[in-house]
């Protein structure tokens, strides 16, 4: 049940929810009109689990590459230099059943500076088989060149129609039926993200009926919960009211919570407010806590606090 996100992965774009820009320029790229040819790097950037990995693999089929020759790399695990010059290399042969051989590249941000400057070599001179897809979160942390050679697409968060759509969509492949509360509870609760979304989905429809409101509820709690931990960081609260916070996010995912605390942080400046102490936060939430998990999510926290006094905030 856990997996409900990887079970309804769309495989096809009349199956990816929303984005419809972005969908119809795939389409008109991929049917072979001479006036907008298919680009042979391609750049999705956009939120997380909305749907970048899920189109990259989805250009990758229709541009007919088959099998090993659609090859992934995250780039978060592999950054360095030898990663990308093993790709130019690999590059250079033949595919091996279809027409071309692609390389989606997850998390390029993480790329170091010297493996993106080989990659912008990469994408500079691309033999006439090969497609590279660069996917990421943050198309800022690029090399402007590297952007600049991509073909951009943004991918979206969800409104709450599609986003309703979907749920419906999973709910009724599934043989169940929700109530419009917990409908709208998910709605509400996962602003637009649809591997969110199913994953709330997923853990209310392991519980019995009469159970389902209060699980999908409990997510709500979370996310109030992040809130609280936001405004006591942006107000700079003492550190027992922020570890008290803490505690009661242990069982959460950090990644997510990190996310959160960056979006908030984000509103209160393009909103225009000179708010130091947010930019500050952000400055220290913006690493993923991929591996330093709920450990590196409380030194983020405490950092925050403790930043430019001479005291540690107790
Ligand atoms: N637009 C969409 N329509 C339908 N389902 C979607 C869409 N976007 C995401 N999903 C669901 O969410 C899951 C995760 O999507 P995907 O892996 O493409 O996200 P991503 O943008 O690559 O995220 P990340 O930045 O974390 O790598 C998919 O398996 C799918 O079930
Ligand atoms: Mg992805």
């Amino acid at each position: 049940m856990d997996v409900l996100y990887l079970k309804y992965r769309p495989d096809s774009l009349d199956t990816v929810m929303g984005n419809e820009d972005t969908v119809q320029i795939l389409k008109t790229q991929l049917s072979g009109d001479s006036k907008q040819p298919m680009p042979r790097s391609l750049l999705f950037h956009g939120p997380t689990g909305c749907g970048k990995t899920t189109l990259g693999r989805i250009v990758a089929q229709e541009l007919g590459a088959k099998g090993n020759d659609i090859r992934e790399v995250d780039s978060a695990d592999f950054r360095g230099i030898d990663t990308i010059r093993d790709i130019r290399k690999q590059s250079t042969y033949k595919p091996l059943e279809g027409p071309c051989r692609v390389w989606i590249l997850d998390e390029v941000h993480k790329l170091t500076n010297d493996a993106q400057n080989a990659m912008l070599k990469a994408l500079e001179d691309t033999p006439s088989h090969i497609y590279y897809i660069l996917c990421t979160t943050d198309p800022q942390k690029l090399l402007p060149t590297i952007r600049g050679r991509c073909a951009q697409y943004q991918v979206r968060p969800l409104s709450d129609k599609e986003m309703k759509i979907l749920l419906r969509r999973v709910v009724k492949a599934e043989k169940e039926s929700l109530s419009k509360e917990i409908y709208e509870q998910i709605i509400q609760d996962c602003m637009g993200h649809p591997r969110n979304a199913l994953q709330v989905l997923a853990q209310v429809l392991s519980v019995d009926g009469d159970k389902r409101l209060a699980v999908a509820k409990r997510t709500a709690e979370t996310q109030s919960k992040t809130i609280e931990l936001c405004r006591a960081l942006v107000s700079g609260d003492p550190w027992k009211k922020v570890s008290g916070i803490l505690k009661g996010l242990k069982d959460e995912e950090p990644e997510q919570i990190r996310r959160a605390v960056l979006g908030y942080c984000q509103a209160i400046l393009l909103n225009g407010a000179n708010n130091p102490t947010a930019a500050n936060i952000m400055m220290e939430f913006i690493e993923p806590f991929y591996n330093s998990g709920f450990p590196g999510l409380t030194i983020a926290c405490y950092s925050v606090l403790f930043d430019g006094n001479e005291e540690a905030p107790f």
